[in-house]
């Protein structure tokens, strides 16, 4: 076995949805996990700039020996993963928003999609919505300030509960089945989802990038 560390990074708690299911599937794994707090929220910075913060956090990764890194921040993936891949000899990992799954399984042909305004701004975002959006309706829906809500530990409250209930309330009443967590902060916003809109499938594709960087 490569004993070398895994580098994971995020602008704060949001990969840790990741990062849970990763080390449960590979415990024996060394993970450093960089939460790049001082440059929090990434959503709305432009897209030069995160992905300057990307190459400097994964320079840090590399000094420290990884061998594999994740970038669990959808809107650090939107803005640097192709250049990542391109500029270092090491395996990178990302996340995608899942409008894949979210076709496949909404049943009503209309899904919303949270995430912040650099995924929705990213060339990835509207490469996934052509290649798989299959003529389902697709609305992409801005979370404004549901990450920092994650990041001050509010999730699970009354005013999480309202911030959803004006951003997604309009898209359900218009028919949408199934919203898509764009953004690995919202992860920890599921259950909050699941009790104000019963029925409403949700997608999440933290475990299955975890998955793949045990793959
Ligand atoms: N967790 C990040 C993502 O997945 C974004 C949160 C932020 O705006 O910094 O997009």
């Amino acid at each position: 076995m490569d004993n070398r560390p895994v580098g994971m990074f995020d602008s704060g708690v949001g990969g840790l949805s990741v990062l849970k299911v990763f080390r449960e599937l590979a415990p024996e794994e060394d993970v450093i996990y960089f939460a790049d707090t001082d440059w929090f929220p990434y959503g709305p910075r432009p897209a030069a700039e995160v992905r300057k913060r990307s190459f400097a956090i994964t320079h840090r990764l590399l000094e420290s020996g990884a061998k594999l890194i994740v970038v669990a921040c959808n809107t650090a993936s939107a803005a640097a993963i192709a250049d990542l891949r391109e500029a270092f000899p090491v395996p990178f990992v990302g996340m995608v928003p899942g409008v894949k799954p979210a076709a496949l399984r909404s049943r009503s042909g209309r899904v919303a999609i949270l995430a912040t305004e650099g995924t929705f701004d990213g060339e990835l975002y509207s490469r996934v919505v052509e290649d798989f959006a299959r003529g389902t309706t697709v609305s992409a829906v801005t979370g404004v300030g549901l990450a920092a809500l994650v990041e001050r530990g509010l999730a699970g409250t009354p005013q999480s509960g309202e911030i959803l209930q004006r951003l997604l309330g309009p898209e359900v009443e218009a028919g949408a089945d199934t919203v898509v967590l764009g953004c690995t902060h919202y992860h920890f916003l599921a259950g909050d989802i699941a009790a104000r809109f019963p029925g409403v499938e949700i997608i999440d594709t933290s475990e299955a990038v975890a998955r793949r960087a045990v793959q």
